[in-house]
């Protein structure tokens, strides 16, 4: 049974030059584990409390100080020196030692830089390849992800030129990680000289390195990424799918989608997301409609059925009972997983344990801050998520993911690809 020897936290800046948490956890066996945690800007409401500061005179008051002290001094004269049965008993600890639903007392960011840290551990202590340890928490077979990689961006992601937030490609014809992002390279080119042609402009990028140019109006930025497919050669459909977050809690207000200069009802909001599959080659509709629309999810599943998936990411927020309220009305068929956005990799579990008995495909995703820590390669893997969702292929800490992908193949010998496309 490993032995908590020490905790130690300190703050770190994220992919946006914000302040998140990373924790080191030291095992009585001298065996130790770092991790730090993403933060998002897309959140949903009914996410885990991310602890910051608020002094607003130091990094705007998103400052993770109070996080971080948590861990160095509450978290740590509790649980160091202690015996932990299993990551599942650690979390409960931390959960209780917080005290709140919302894990808002110590911060959702420091329970889970620590949940993160101790796994890291005892997977070393156990000599075993952290994916190998995730696996282990659910009892699942790993397999690496089919990549769902960020093309064009709008959004909150992008400043908002567009209202739907992300427009991703799917290398469907892939046979392997390695295969998978040399596809997505040449759609990327491609886009890239797409943007200088018809926008005139470099390849200016979001927060998840997506390319972000003045696009007309959503259609025009799905339209778009069939070009760049054709364009790299690929075709569009067969070699390279798309999938769309549209992110709608973002555009949703007094009971109406704000689409641009339209305004839609649920249904309406429906109808378009059913024309936009007619003519592109959509496989996977994320947030298709706003967190608190529930009365519409159901007619949004049951249009996407057999067609797309309908991905739950600020409606579901990674939480096992708003995932079963889903399962029962029948509003959503596959999991956004973001482990921050419930706080502990048991409830992570949990959750991904809920969807996969719905026969819900899962998605494992990164944030719009990631830090260069690759955990989530190994947790898309471990838990043998359907896709995995990192962002683009241009800036390190999306990279520090795919390369633990390539890594994992290269030295393991694992299937790869979902059920789910
Ligand atoms: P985030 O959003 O900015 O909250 O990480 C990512 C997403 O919506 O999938
Ligand atoms: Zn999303």
């Amino acid at each position: 049974m490993p032995s908590i020897e020490e905790l130690y936290a300190l703050e770190i800046l994220d992919s946006r030059g914000r302040p998140t948490v990373q924790a080191t956890c030291t095992l009585g066996s001298g065996a130790c584990g770092t991790a730090s945690v993403p933060s998002g800007s897309s959140t949903g409401r009914a996410e885990a409390w991310e602890l910051r500061d608020g002094d607003p005179s130091r990094y705007g008051g998103l400052g993770c100080r109070t996080a971080v002290t948590n861990i160095n001094g509450e978290i740590r004269r509790a649980l160091s020196g202690r015996e932990i049965a299993c990551q599942a008993e650690l979390d409960r600890q931390l959960c209780e030692l917080d005290g709140t639903s919302t894990k808002a007392r110590l911060g959702a960011n420091a329970i889970l830089a620590v949940s993160i840290a101790f796994a890291r551990a005892v997977a070393q202590a156990q000599a075993q390849p952290l994916f190998g340890y995730f696996a282990g928490l659910l009892g699942a077979t790993p397999r690496l992800p089919q990549l769902t990689v960020n093309l064009f961006s709008g959004g909150k992601h992008a400043g908002g030129q567009v209202p739907i937030q992300d427009v991703l490609v799917v290398p469907s014809s892939a046979r392997c990680v390695d295969e998978a992002l040399a596809m997505v390279y040449a759609v990327y080119q491609a886009a890239t000289a797409l943007c200088l042609d018809k926008y005139g402009m470099r390849a200016l990028t979001a927060d998840e390195g997506g390319l972000a140019p003045p696009f007309l109006n959503a259609d025009a930025m799905i339209c778009d990424a069939v070009m760049a497919i054709e364009r790299a050669g690929l075709r569009p459909g067969e070699d390279i799918d798309l999938a769309v977050d549209v992110a709608a809690s973002h555009f949703f207000a007094d009971g109406c989608y704000w689409l641009g200069h339209e305004r839609l009802a649920s249904h309406g909001m429906i109808t378009r997301i059913r024309a936009w599959l007619d003519r592109y080659p959509i496989i996977s509709v994320e947030d298709g409609l706003a967190e608190d629309d529930w009365a519409a999810w159901p007619d949004l599943n049951t249009v996407l059925q057999g067609r797309a998936l309908t991905l739950g990411d600020d409606l579901l927020c990674t939480n096992p009972a708003r995932i079963q309220r889903a399962v029962e009305q029948y509003a959503a068929n596959a999991l956004l997983l973001k482990v921050n956005q419930v706080g502990t990799l048991t409830e992570a579990a949990e959750a991904c344990r809920l969807a996969r008995a719905a026969g819900w495909a899962v998605v494992v995703s990164a944030r719009s801050g990631e830090t260069e820590d690759s955990w989530l390669a190994d947790l898309a893997t471990g838990w043998a998520g359907d896709f995995i969702k990192v962002g683009s292929i241009t800036q390190s800490e999306r990279l520090a993911k795919y390369n633990r992908l390539l890594e994992i193949e290269a030295r393991h010998r694992l299937p790869f690809g979902g059920d789910h496309h």
